[in-house]
């Protein structure tokens, strides 16, 4: 960054005051930790197989696209104008050679991987919600016998203008075949707002509307109070802090058998005697590729519409996009739907469903936004409200994702094109938090007293009650989304990216 360059408000950090991390704290931070880097639009993923790469891949690859620390991106009146961010699967640290004992002490589900057989089954992933074939790509298990495509590392880069993105992804592009690293899959991404200034994703929903508020919890203190209903220890977003259940984020320590020069550009940090710690300033990414078929979302709902419309009385009026909003749980622009007669204003995210919309008159109970973050909307009464409120802050991840794809010219025509999520999001402990949404919000069954339904949105053909007075409506969803691959990715602190450019 030149000085003195003019910049403008970064719109999208969630909050200017740097989660109450100090400035140079943030300098062993990556950047896309606090931002998704609202105002670069254009960004480019690149999944990276490692294994022939040469030793100084990662250098090379820097002195193109630096690593972007949190230094600027925390700074409100600061912007810059691109921006890289990189994760490393567990088969590719051990590509990189990072040594088993060092691996062992990464969590299980990062060792494991997201395809191991029984996250399979808990993610829903051996159902009618992944792509004909099975995955496409993993990083730690083959998932499919034809061609799986491993991988190694992803290489977010963000800019400003798409031409611009182009010549930056090209020359990291061109960088990493010099070293002999193979690109397996590329994504284009982007969220540009539409002429409205909405962020959407491709069913036409505004996106990235609520996301938790980390602080720095110092034990003492307690949250700042602003927002209770969205704010969550930074240990929660960030290894090496205090989480949800007042202990240290646990992440993974080098032992001291390493080279001691190297092993020495690692911080004491929390890590035992002999060991270095590995995990500070860095957590876990989790990456699901998912696609969506527009065409069939619109016009499985108008064919739901036109059923429940034939039905008569006050169904009369009923349309896809009265059935989109219901599986959402938000209309368009991202207002919270609400029962006749009350309102949460635009943008407003400081609301739970306990005493505003118990039954779910407003926001079904089932829809997408009450499974993945239920506030206190579980609470059997107004007295246990709080407990679940906690409870439910428990589970909050920190979403990162951009869809991919051109925008549907028509929603009702499908023109054959492939879009969709690559969904993102960050935390420090993917079985408590993102897994945990997945499998026991999501993808439930029985969540919040509703029988053999899962969620609209994301989950498989199946029904929604839309409960509403005197009668709730039941209606029939489709599968609209499919996982293409995923994988569960850590994204280091600066200090720890200088010890593996090291190995
Ligand atoms: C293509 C797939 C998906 C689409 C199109 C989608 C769309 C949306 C939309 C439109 C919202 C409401 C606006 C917002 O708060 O950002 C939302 C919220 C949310 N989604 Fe998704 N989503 C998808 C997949 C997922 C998955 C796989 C998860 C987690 C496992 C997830 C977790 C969340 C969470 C945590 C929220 C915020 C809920 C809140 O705090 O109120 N979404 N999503």
């Amino acid at each position: 960054m030149a000085a003195g360059q003019e910049y403008d408000v970064d719109r999208d950090a969630v909050s200017t005051h740097g989660w109450g991390l100090a400035t140079d704290a943030w300098a062993d931070v990556q950047g896309l930790v606090y931002s998704g880097y609202g105002t670069l639009p254009w960004a480019r993923a690149l999944f990276l197989d490692l294994t022939h790469a040469q030793s100084g891949w990662l250098t090379s690859l820097r002195a193109v696209a630096p690593i972007t620390d949190g230094r600027p991106i925390v700074e409100p009146k600061v912007c810059v104008d691109k921006a890289a961010a990189i994760a490393f699967t567990g088969a590719g640290l051990a590509a990189m050679g990072l040594g088993e004992d060092a691996l062992r002490t990464f969590s299980r589900p990062f060792r494991e991987g997201m395809h191991q057989q029984n996250r399979r089954r808990r993610l829903g992933d051996d159902g009618p919600t992944v792509v004909d074939g099975g995955p496409q790509w993993s990083g730690n298990t083959p998932t499919s016998l034809e061609t799986p495509d491993t991988v190694h590392a992803l290489l977010l880069v963000y800019h400003r203008s798409e031409a611009d993105l182009d010549r930056y992804a090209e020359e990291a592009r061109g960088t990493l075949l010099a070293q002999k690293v193979a690109i397996v899959r590329e994504i284009n991404l982007d969220i540009k707002p539409d002429q409205r200034g909405k962020v959407r994703e491709h069913f036409g929903f505004a996106d990235g509307v609520s996301q938790p508020l980390p602080y720095l919890d110092n034990g003492r203190d307690g949250p700042p109070g602003h927002d209770p209903w969205n704010e969550i220890p930074l240990g929660e977003i960030l290894i090496g802090y205090r989480n949800a259940h007042a202990e240290i984020a646990p992440g993974p320590q080098v032992p001291a058998t390493d080279s001691a020069a190297r092993w020495e550009l690692l911080d004491s940090g929390n890590a035992p005697e002999g060991f270095r710690d590995l995990g500070l300033n860095g957590t876990y990414m989790v990456v699901r590729e998912l696609r969506q078929d527009v065409g069939r979302f619109w016009t499985s709902l108008d064919n739901q519409a036109a059923i429940l419309r034939r039905q008569g009385g006050d169904a009369g009026q009923v349309t896809a996009e009265w059935l989109a909003e219901r599986i959402v749980g938000r209309d368009r622009d991202g207002r919270l739907l609400c029962p006749v007669g009350t309102s949460v204003a635009e943008g407003d995210n400081r609301f739970g469903f306990r005493s505003r919309d118990p039954h779910g008159f407003g926001c079904p109970l089932g829809s997408h936004v009450r499974r993945a973050n239920p506030r206190d909307g579980l609470a059997p009464d107004e007295d246990s409200a709080e407990t679940l409120r906690a409870a439910a802050n428990n589970h909050r991840i920190m979403r990162r994702g951009r869809k991919f794809g051109r925008v549907i010219a028509d929603p009702r025509h499908d023109d054959g094109e492939e879009r969709g999520l690559l969904f993102i999001c960050l935390n420090t402990d993917i079985a408590r938090q993102f897994e945990f949404v997945q499998q026991t919000w999501l993808l439930n069954p029985n969540f919040a007293t509703l029988y053999q339904e899962r969620d609209p949105l994301v989950g498989p053909n199946g029904p929604l009650t839309i409960p509403q007075d005197p009668l709730r409506r039941i209606v029939d969803v489709e599968t609209y989304i499919e996982l293409v691959g995923g994988e569960y990715f850590f994204l280091p602190g600066i200090r720890a990216l200088a010890y593996l450019e090291s190995l």
